[in-house]
């Protein structure tokens, strides 16, 4: 066990969850590591988990190993948006109230050098077989994560010296819906599309390769291609879809995975495509804690 993780990256996605994305503002330069030691003492890791974005940890002065921007795959048959973020926090609960009343705090703590550019809500949905949320689309999503110890491998760095281990990446895709497409289709077509029987969440043998979980089959890549995925479906008025959020110990599974969904390994797309696409894309890095607070040791904090 990695005591210095985020509990909140290895712990069941929770009811009611809020992400905010902020941007670095011109009073960054001046402003970032004293607005980041104010964030500190308020991020348990638990109740809300924390990320920071490739631009942050440069205008530090600081490297983490394998942090990088959200590529831009330019030959994908589709639109992958990149989008980068100065700062992602994931706040955790099953009080929408109480995650409104956090998020200010944290908004306070973080100006005048990060302005909030956008606030998402998710929430927990349904629950299949194997006691995982479902994505709106009535899967369930979550069965073939990594357990316990698998999970921590996947997820969670372990090298690099204090201040890196227990630190995690987090790849951040928001998906949007188009629910009146996936309600066109048929029953069968649907289970062709994710790769699996909605009914009972059994993998269907003879799926097309364009299904999901075949584009996605953790073991079939080289290096085998874990991620711990803690996805969470969103709604803002009649628009919804799928926050997607896949954590690793490297950036590399993910982007295997995305761009074989994408067509670039055998021009076979991912069949969500047909009534899902993603609007945003990024990276970011979510330091370790210790002592019940973030460490930002790592970024020289
Ligand atoms: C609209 C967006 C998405 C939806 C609705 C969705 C839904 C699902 C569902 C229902 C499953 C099967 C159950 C499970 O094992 O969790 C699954 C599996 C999986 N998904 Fe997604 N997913 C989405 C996007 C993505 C993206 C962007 C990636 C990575 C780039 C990804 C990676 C995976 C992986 C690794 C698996 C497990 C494959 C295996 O090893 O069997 N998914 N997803």
């Amino acid at each position: 066990m990695v005591n210095a993780a985020q509990p909140g990256i290895l712990a069941p996605a929770p009811r009611v969850g809020r992400y905010l994305f902020f941007s670095l503002t011109a009073a960054a330069p001046d402003a970032l590591g004293a607005a980041l030691q104010r964030l500190a003492p308020l991020v348990d890791g638990a109740t809300v988990v924390v990320g920071l974005g490739a631009d942050t940890v440069r205008m530090l002065g600081a490297k983490v190993p394998g942090l990088r921007a959200f590529p831009v795959l330019d030959n994908a048959a589709m639109a992958l948006p990149s989008t980068p973020i100065a700062l992602w926090c994931w706040l955790r609960g099953d009080d929408a109230g109480d995650i409104l009343l956090a998020s200010r705090a944290l908004v306070r703590a973080l100006a005048p050098a990060f302005a909030l550019d956008r606030v998402l809500d998710g929430f927990r949905h349904g629950e299949g077989p194997n006691g995982h949320g479902r994505d709106l689309t009535g899967y369930e999503d979550g069965t073939e994560n990594p357990r316990d110890a698998e999970a921590e491998a996947a997820a969670l760095v372990v090298d690099g010296g204090a201040g890196l281990v227990g630190g995690s990446f987090a790849a951040l895709q928001q998906w949007e819906h188009d629910l009146d497409a996936f309600e066109r289709m048929t029953p069968q077509r649907q289970d062709d599309m994710v790769g699996r029987r909605r009914s009972d969440n059994e993998e269907l043998d003879d799926a097309p390769p364009s299904a999901h979980v075949k584009r996605t089959a953790q073991e079939s890549f080289t290096p085998e291609a874990f991620v711990l995925r803690r996805s969470m479906p969103w709604a803002e008025g009649m628009r919804s879809g799928l926050m997607f959020v896949a954590f690793g110990c490297s950036l590399d599974a993910f982007e295997a995975q995305l761009r074989r969904m994408a067509g670039l390994d055998d021009g076979v797309v991912d069949a969500l495509f047909q009534m899902s696409r993603p609007v945003t894309g990024a990276y970011v890095w979510c330091p370790p804690v210790q002592g019940g607070q973030l460490d930002l040791r790592a970024v020289g904090l």
